[in-house]
């Protein structure tokens, strides 16, 4: 008998690659999804562990389950991931109705957790070793990378796919918990991705991003070989059937040359690079120790103009951080003015227990004017975004349709072949437009007609296809 799984997962696209491969993995175990949690067998979250407000987010859901859990107590409750590994039994004395605990580096171990507590076996929790319990090499064991075999019939698009090259983060930033939870830096082995990425090719993929916390940091020492980030896209760049490919997310020290001229000159690779600055004012990326000077990102974001003038260029920030002044603040509103971003990420600061930096600062800007400073980046930001789409209108770009448009989505007729579809230019910017179901997956040519801060609009380009025009010699 089937037995119905509801997932629910915050976070990263690393988390939505791993919500992923886990639904893949029960659902070989007999599992179909629900999309509620009444008529669920086994509900998980796969959490986040990132922002405060995240964590809330996953206490709350569980806390809703409580009744549901007295009224069925065969239902078995798991939490996953980033939280699971940051606040480990925790979870069971908030949530003593939590049956399952499983970090990002166990999740392999799911199905068969799973199973041994439907068979009576009890709560069960598997997580990896903290930074500093034991040697590196056994911490990175302890963080094993969860990258299964892919099944073309499980995943939930089939034109694009997430590909894993690293796991982990040595950066150690100070208001960042991922060093902490996802563990240490490891890449995986060029031939394995690879190979992942020409079996999904061959199941009609049409779009994969390299997914790592840092992922241009790549690097992998085959016996008389060493990999970097351009030489595997090199590598991926050659196989048949793939039309794009993506990378997120940088770390600005890690942007040499060697990647800059290799996004350049692939012809698969999008002309798209997030590169989060975090700040525009030195005092605060020492205190955030991001291991470069702004003088050094602006350095970086000359050199990627320089070779690469069509590039669109994202960024992450995060404003209020500790000790972060009105100057401060109106260094980084100048670097955003002047970088002129495609679009900005940005986050109120949140202090994360067993951080440097909560050990370190005071988290004392308040929440007003963090706040405050959010909506005014992000205004800023979205002027510029509004600004530099304006000049794609009466422009034709080359669109990978992803699927349905947000909106047709959400009161979708599945017997209706004309849809609004939305989709993707080689630089990135979201691209919205009334086509046909079957072009989902294909590369078109878009004429754009209008445009806002985040989406430009416009119609597909039809080749001539009637007949021939000829004019009558006198
Ligand atoms: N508070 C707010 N934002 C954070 N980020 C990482 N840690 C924190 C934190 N403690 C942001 C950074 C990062 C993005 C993924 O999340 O901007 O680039
Ligand atoms: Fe966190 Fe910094 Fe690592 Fe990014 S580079 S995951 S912000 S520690």
């Amino acid at each position: 008998m089937t037995k119905k799984l509801y997932i629910e997962t915050v976070g990263c696209q690393m988390n939505v690659l791993d919500s992923e491969l886990v639904v893949a993995s029960l659902r070989k175990n007999g599992y179909e999804l629900t999309d509620n949690t009444r008529d669920a067998d086994t509900i998980l979250f796969n959490t986040c562990s990132v922002r405060q407000h995240a964590e809330d987010k996953i206490y709350s859901a569980l806390g809703r389950l409580k009744n549901a859990k007295r009224e069925a107590p065969h239902k078995i409750i798991g939490v996953l991931g980033c939280m699971a590994q940051k606040d480990q039994r925790l979870i069971f004395e908030r949530a003593p109705y939590v049956d399952l605990i499983v970090g990002p580096g166990q999740l392999h171990q799911v199905p068969q957790l799973i199973a041994g507590i439907a068979a009576g076996g009890g709560p069960r929790m598997e997580v990896s070793l903290g930074r500093t319990e034991g040697a590196r090499a056994e911490i990175e064991r302890s963080h094993e990378s969860f990258d299964p075999l892919r099944d073309p019939e499980m995943r939930p698009t089939p034109h694009q796919a997430y590909v894993r090259i690293m796991i982990g983060c040595d950066k150690f930033c100070t208001y960042c918990i991922v060093p902490s939870v996802r563990g240490p830096e490891q890449s995986r082995p060029p031939s394995q991705i690879v190979a992942e990425a020409r079996q999904l090719a061959g199941e009609g993929c049409k779009e994969i991003v390299l997914l790592g916390q840092t992922v241009n940091s790549y690097r992998y020492q085959e016996s008389d070989r060493r990999w970097r980030l351009s030489d595997l896209i090199y590598a991926l760049d050659a196989i048949d059937g793939l039309e794009r490919i993506k990378f997120v997310t940088n770390y600005p020290k890690d942007m040499t040359d060697d990647l800059l001229d290799a996004v350049g000159e692939l012809p698969k690779c999008a002309k798209y690079l997030h590169v989060p600055a975090q700040s525009g004012s030195n005092r605060v990326l020492q205190r955030m120790k991001r291991g470069y000077t702004i003088e050094e990102y602006r350095e970086m974001m000359d050199r990627i103009r320089a070779r690469l003038p069509d590039a669109a260029v994202a960024s992450d920030f995060i404003v209020g951080f500790c000790g972060e002044t009105e100057d401060d603040f109106q260094l980084t509103c100048e670097l955003v003015r002047e970088q002129r971003f495609k679009n900005s990420f940005i986050f109120k600061y949140s202090e994360r227990p067993g951080t440097r930096g909560a050990d370190l600062y005071a988290d004392d800007v308040p929440e007003e004017v963090k706040k405050r400073r959010n909506n005014e980046l992000l205004a800023i930001q979205n002027e510029i975004s509004e600004a530099d789409n304006q000049p794609f209108l009466g422009r034709q770009v080359e669109v990978l349709v992803e699927g349905l448009s947000k909106a047709a989505e959400k009161h979708d007729d599945p017997a209706a072949q004309q849809v609004q579809l939305t989709g993707r230019t080689r630089c990135d910017r979201i691209v919205v437009f009334d086509g046909n179901r079957r072009q989902i997956g294909q590369v078109l040519p878009i004429a754009i007609v209008d445009a806002n801060a985040h989406t430009l609009f416009g119609t597909v380009v039809t080749q001539h296809v009637g007949p021939e025009l000829f004019t009558l010699k006198a």
